[in-house]
């Protein structure tokens, strides 16, 4: 028997690795391929397929592994794992590959996966930090970068992007999102995609995209990740599904489910979005893997009663590979053989996992993602560090700038530069950055002393530390700021206070910071605040108070450099917030594209008088407005907004129109604006949101210089699903906005007709 399983591999495998399939027309001999592989698999071969069990490098998950390579040797050979994750390093990779290739009775070749969130050892910004460059060649390159460093150490399958819209920065995973709008997060997630897949899945340097988390993952009642999600489906489809579409629509070879239950029905197992919405409606062919041990949290849920209906409820649903619950591995098998489950629905998702090791040229060349000597050469090269560098000052949003007070001049006699993250390597990288080394990123306190004149004095003084309610080091810190002309006050969040089980309820500087900046602030010396973190903050004194704040974010390997262009202006701030600055954490969920009410209030606070105010929809402590609204971010430049103009007041639905405007840079600095338009439908048969993002432009605009802008709006534009879930444009009056964000605009109408 055994010698009739190898004749009969031998024969595959020369059939199998001997033809390329990376073509349009080899697709039939691909599926050929795959059905012959099928058809002499074993039921636990089959199953095997589908297990992804994490390896034993690190961990991003509650269960615990270590020391368990000799395990994952056997369990290659045997055939009972279809991959592993949180491994790299080419060498590392290629002796698993050569187990699986050499030693296993079919050879099918491993995947090896890992969250490259956000750069592998070139760390780039926080996802949320690219977001606020709106520049979307940037965004992909920093995942191309991703993806030429992480493949060359054997990853070809990456969980990224994160494409959850959110609208609560109490939840940690904002941060590695972009922000909370559909249509630039949609971009984005296009981008990253396109990134990360490089032009062709098979390409050595191109590794599989894995669109996640869906759905509806960043809208977890209070924030609290992992919770409950619940919310209309006109909600999911219109604010929380466009960027998984747009993701599919880019060739995300995979997509991963959700922890959270939406709707009553865990992700998982969610028939509805996995089937209805993924495969039917978006027509997605790839393949499905759930998040970690989700297929077992079905239990917890309260959604199966054992892990036989958990395994058989998630695979039916559609989710092809189960991501650490080992209930494939153990339960399917017998699942079959007992009639409980259709092997067909086996054979389906065994074929999805097979197909996607062909399109990533695994069979052609097993090895093409442990290349040792591309590891030397492409890992942290000079360009990828340069990518970084580029990203990282795209990202910076400038949030307040009372007279001018940056750029700061160079030869300044002393700074101070005060705070736990002043001098810090290790949280530029970020959460999420399992491969960034903590030695590598450039401090801010190098960023800033490798632009000074030399007779400029930095004087660093810590502060406090980051979480603890020890004001031990104020001071020391005091006394520097008394000594200095300026101070630098770099504050905000470590790194694991954002990412994956990272809620907050509070979303104020962490630990002694705040009154650390008061004590500084009684000084009287300017100061300029440097923001870390990787959600929105509630800045509301600080807003008050500090002359200057600048959104940093979190930046990685080249954050100091970054930083250091901005605040003594060898770059001008060019980002925009992707994401809502509320006052107060109580005013959350708090977004632009929100909807009217019948008693909308929109006065001032102050201003009016009680009778106007107490039956409106508001709170009687803060107003409705944000602190810094979505899209907001200033510029060394100034810039402003004339001449709005439609070409036509009325338009029909096979027309499209054109929107112009005139911005000028009334500045005597050269500039890059983000120029944003937003559409109001007046009246519609479901209520339309006050405005909503529809198209930008970001553009450099030299000192003094007048530019006209045009953009171009068609009916998709004016669509929206209507009542019941369908794409719709209806007649009506339009309310076209273009500003620098989405509160100061210039408005127009025009109609649509028929
Ligand atoms: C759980 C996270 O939700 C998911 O985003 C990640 O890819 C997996 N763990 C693997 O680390």
């Amino acid at each position: 028997m055994r010698r009739e399983w190898i004749a009969l591999t031998a024969l595959l495998s020369i059939y199998i690795f001997s033809t390329s399939c990376s073509t349009e027309s080899n697709t039939d001999k691909a599926q050929y391929r795959i059905d012959s592989l099928v058809s002499v698999m074993t039921l636990e071969e089959k199953v095997g397929q589908l297990n992804f069990p994490v390896g034993d490098l690190f961990n991003t998950g509650p269960t615990v592994r270590t020391a368990e390579s000799a395990r994952f040797d056997e369990q290659i050979r045997a055939g009972k794992i279809t991959g592993l994750f949180n491994v790299h390093g080419a060498a590392y990779t290629a002796r698993l590959q050569k187990i699986a290739v050499e030693e296993s009775r079919l050879g099918i070749p491993l995947l090896f996966g890992a969250d490259v969130i956000h750069g592998f050892k070139t760390v780039m910004p926080l996802p949320l930090a690219e977001a606020a460059s709106w520049d979307l060649q940037a965004i992909e390159q920093s995942a191309r970068v991703a993806a030429i460093e992480s493949t060359a150490a054997g990853i070809n399958f990456n969980f990224a992007p994160m494409v959850d819209i959110s609208r609560d920065p109490r939840w940690g995973r904002i941060s590695e999102g972009a922000g909370e709008d559909p249509y630039l997060g949609s971009l984005v997630a296009a981008a990253r995609v396109r990134g990360f897949q490089g032009q062709s899945l098979a390409d050595a340097n191109s590794m599989a995209a894995c669109v996640k988390h869906f759905a509806a993952y960043g809208a977890p009642f209070g924030g609290r990740d992992y919770n409950t999600v619940d919310m209309s489906l006109l909600s999911l489809h219109e604010t929380y599904l466009p960027p998984y579409k747009a993701a599919v629509e880019a060739g995300s070879a995979t997509v991963m489910t959700s922890f959270n239950e939406l709707n009553g029905v865990p992700a998982t197992a969610n028939k509805y979005l996995l089937q209805e919405v993924l495969r039917k409606q978006w027509g997605f062919q790839g393949m499905v893997v759930s998040d970690w041990q989700s297929i077992g949290e079905m239990l917890e849920h309260g959604y199966v009663a054992d892990s036989i209906q958990a395994g058989k409820l998630a695979i039916e649903a559609g989710t092809d590979m189960d991501m650490m619950a080992d209930i494939y591995l153990k339960k399917i098998p017998d699942m079959v053989r007992n009639k409980q489950l259709k092997v067909e629905v086996l054979d389906e998702a065994v074929k999805r996992v097979l197909k996607l090791k062909m399109d990533l040229g695994l069979f052609d060349n097993p090895y093409q993602y442990s290349d040792v000597e591309r590891e030397k050469k492409d890992i942290r090269s000079e360009d990828n560090l340069k990518a970084a560098h580029d990203i990282a000052k795209k990202s910076i949003v400038l949030l307040k700038n009372e007279n001018a007070l940056l750029p700061l001049k160079k030869d300044l006699k002393k700074i101070a530069l005060i705070g736990p993250l002043a001098n810090n390597k290790e949280d530029m990288n970020g959460s999420w950055s399992f491969f960034g080394e903590a030695q590598h990123p450039i401090s801010i306190l190098e960023g800033l002393q490798s632009k000074v004149s030399s007779t400029t004095k930095i004087t660093y003084a810590q502060g406090c530390n980051l979480y603890d309610n020890s004001t031990a080091l104020f001071n020391e810190a005091v006394a520097a700021a008394k000594q200095a002309d300026v101070v630098i006050m770099a504050l905000g969040e470590s790194a694991p206070m954002n990412g994956e089980g990272a809620s907050r309820s509070d979303i104020n500087l962490p630990g002694v910071q705040q009154a650390l900046l008061e004590a500084i602030h009684q000084t009287g010396k300017p100061i300029v605040v440097l923001l870390l973190n990787g959600r929105p903050l509630t800045l509301q004194w600080m807003d008050l108070n500090i002359p200057a704040i600048v959104e940093t974010w979190t930046l990685g390997s080249q954050a100091g450099l970054a930083v250091a262009d901005v605040v003594f202006g060898d770059y001008n701030p060019s980002g925009k917030l992707p994401v809502t600055f509320p006052r107060t954490v109580g005013q959350i969920p708090v977004f632009y594209n929100h909807k009217h009410t019948g008693r909308a209030y929109q006065g001032e606070h102050e201003k009016e008088s009680l009778k106007d105010r107490v039956y409106r929809s508001r709170y009687r402590d803060v107003p409705n407005s944000p602190l810094y609204p979505f899209g907001y971010g200033l510029s060394y430049s100034t810039f402003e907004y004339s001449n709005l103009q439609v070409s036509a007041a009325k338009l029909k639905k096979s027309e499209s129109l054109e929107v112009s405007i005139e911005v000028t840079n009334t500045s005597a600095v050269d500039g890059e604006e983000v120029v944003q338009l937003y559409l109001r439908d007046k009246v519609a048969s479901v209520t339309r949101p006050v405005k909503e993002l529809k198209d930008f432009q970001k553009v450099l605009i030299k000192a003094g210089e007048k530019k006209t802008l045009t953009f171009t709006l068609d009916i998709n534009d004016l669509s929206f699903y209507n009542a019941d879930l369908k794409w719709v444009a209806e007649p009506g009056q339009f309310e076209v906005m273009v500003g620098g964000n989405s509160q100061e605009t210039l408005n127009t109408l025009f109609e649509l007709i028929e």
